[in-house]
């Protein structure tokens, strides 16, 4: 399956595909320097929560390819400020906050191989930890794969689907979390028709989703937030489908600003609401919803589209993720399998299973 590629590691740095332009300009940025690497991630040049992941991963490799230290202390303390960089850009996506993890215990262990060795030691890790990121990349594409396939079951096998915001190519560097899905289930001879909520206030349903759904010949209905409610009681919809940006050990998912009020209405009208997600976007460490950070983005966000003020200059607000409860969750779709309530024991099951 052919998809847009969100994120490329060449010889020359990172390459990214600025998801701000889309779908008026198809334009990649090279980053040679993970400082500006790491402001596209928070400037949404990258985003979606397992992309921000492989940005991370790619970005920490580059810093650390272009580090200046000339022994392992002055590294060990190079690479710390780097991840901090990283860690600083988005709050909420979750896979960011594991691929620094992943990186700091293979930094770890590679410094430990190669204590002793001087310069050739300081090479040898900025080799592996480019090829770590390499592999990270790789994985993703991979597990989007699978959670495709175990979520095109899912599928009706005709009839209208809804998805919010963009968990799609772009999102994930893969097929996509929930338009792998989707895709899969097209693949495989399922007749649907995607309705697509704009997603307002980044827009990321109008401009990402429609986009990569048409360059895909996917049939779909753009819609606009409002009409979420409307369509889930006339139109004939037979599941939802949306990304996470983080899910704790119960089951409560964080996603998009929107996903709350379309999991209820679904659950209103008795329409499964699933939720696809890497084993990198558990957050295990905590028992709820309650305790994940709501990214808070600027109120300009809202009060302007496309760099035209759209309303009067009052406070705005701009939560860029809801919570939704896992009772309103009908199942959870990972690389690993499908997880049903009760949440905290399927998902502790799949995470320690075996990939
Ligand atoms: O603010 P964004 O565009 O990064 O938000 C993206 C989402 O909410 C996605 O649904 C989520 O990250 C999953 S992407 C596979």
């Amino acid at each position: 399956m052919h998809t847009v590629e969100p994120i490329r590691w060449t010889d020359e740095g990172i390459a990214m595909l600025d998801q701000r332009k889309l779908p008026g300009e198809v334009i990649y940025h090279t980053y040679t320097d993970y400082c500006d690497a790491a402001k596209a991630i928070k400037d949404m040049v990258i985003r979606g929560a397992p992309a921000i992941g492989v940005a991370a991963a790619m970005g920490i490799a580059l810093g650390v390819k272009h580090s200046q230290a000339k022994t392992m202390r002055e590294l060990r303390a190079e690479f710390a400020a780097i991840c901090d960089t990283f860690a600083r850009t988005r709050p909420t996506a979750v896979d960011l906050f594991w691929a620094i993890e992943r990186f700091k215990r293979r930094f770890e262990e590679l410094a430990r191989e190669n204590e002793s060795r001087g310069e050739a030691g300081l090479a040898a890790i900025r080799g592996a930890l480019v090829d770590e990121a390499l592999k990270v990349h790789e994985e993703r594409r991979a597990a989007d794969e699978r959670i495709g396939r175990f979520g095109a079951e899912l599928m009706p096998k005709s009839g209208r689907v809804m998805t919010q915001c963009n968990a799609g190519a772009l999102a994930t560097g893969g097929i996509g979390t929930a338009l792998g899905v989707i895709r899969m289930a097209v693949d495989t001879n399922h007749n649907l028709e995607v309705l697509v909520p704009e997603t307002r206030p980044y827009l990321q349903g109008a401009r990402l989703t429609a986009w990569e759904l048409h360059q895909d010949g996917i049939p779909l209905t753009l819609i606009t937030d409002n009409m979420v409610g409307h369509f889930l009681k006339t139109g004939g919809v037979g599941a939802v489908v949306v990304g996470a940006d983080r899910i704790a050990r119960n089951g409560d998912t964080a996603n998009k600003i929107g996903t709350y009020g379309i999991a209820v209405l679904a659950k209103e009208h008795g329409i499964p609401f699933y939720v696809a997600a890497p084993i990198s976007t558990l957050d295990l460490s905590i028992p709820s919803g309650e305790q994940i950070p709501i990214e808070e983005r600027s109120e300009e966000e809202v009060t302007h589209i496309g760099g035209t003020r759209i309303a009067p200059p009052v406070r705005a607000a701009h939560p860029a993720f809801d919570v939704t409860p896992a009772r309103f969750i009908s199942a959870i779709i990972t690389e690993r399998g499908v997880a049903r309530a009760p949440f905290e024991e399927s998902l502790r099951t799949l995470a320690e299973k075996k990939s």
